[in-house]
């Protein structure tokens, strides 16, 4: 007597929807990162309505050129300091910004984490 297939397909889909689970937490869950963003928006908005606020509005931040949203007043460490917004340069920044644009003004302690800067990132992403 050969054995049930059932139990064999049931181990596969357990295996698929892990590692699906799996890929999406790698690559950050823009949902945490809605709520995540709660810690910027004291200072920054995004979306359709999205203006300077404390800090510049962030919407297609993703390959941004730094210091570029028009209607707010940088440092001139932001300015000057020719970086394109890559996600990794993003991720930096994040965790660090003072490392990653040396004196600019956004007062701002940094996120350890990487699920949270990732999760961040997915957020961002959706106002490209
Ligand atoms: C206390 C206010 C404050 C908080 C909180 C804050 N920022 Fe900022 N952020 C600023 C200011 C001010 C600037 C402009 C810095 C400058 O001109 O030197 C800035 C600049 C930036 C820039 C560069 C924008 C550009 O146009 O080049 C990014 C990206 C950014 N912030 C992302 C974030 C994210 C994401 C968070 C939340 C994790 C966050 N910031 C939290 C105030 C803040």
């Amino acid at each position: 007597m050969s054995s049930p297939p059932a139990p064999r397909v049931f181990v596969v889909l357990a295996l698929v929807l892990a590692m699906t689970a799996w890929t999406a937490h790698a690559a950050g869950d823009a949902e945490a990162g809605r709520r995540g963003f709660a810690k910027c928006a004291s200072c920054h908005q995004v979306g359709p309505s999205a203006r300077a606020g404390f800090g510049p509005q962030l919407n297609g931040i993703i390959g941004r050129q730094a210091g570029t949203s028009a209607d707010y007043k940088y440092s001139a460490a932001m300015k000057n300091s020719g970086i394109v917004w890559t996600e990794e340069r993003l991720a930096a920044f994040l965790k660090s910004p003072d490392d990653v644009v040396p004196g600019n003004k956004m007062r701002f302690f940094g996120i350890r984490s990487e699920q949270q800067v990732a999760d961040l990132l997915a957020y961002l992403r959706k106002y490209q």
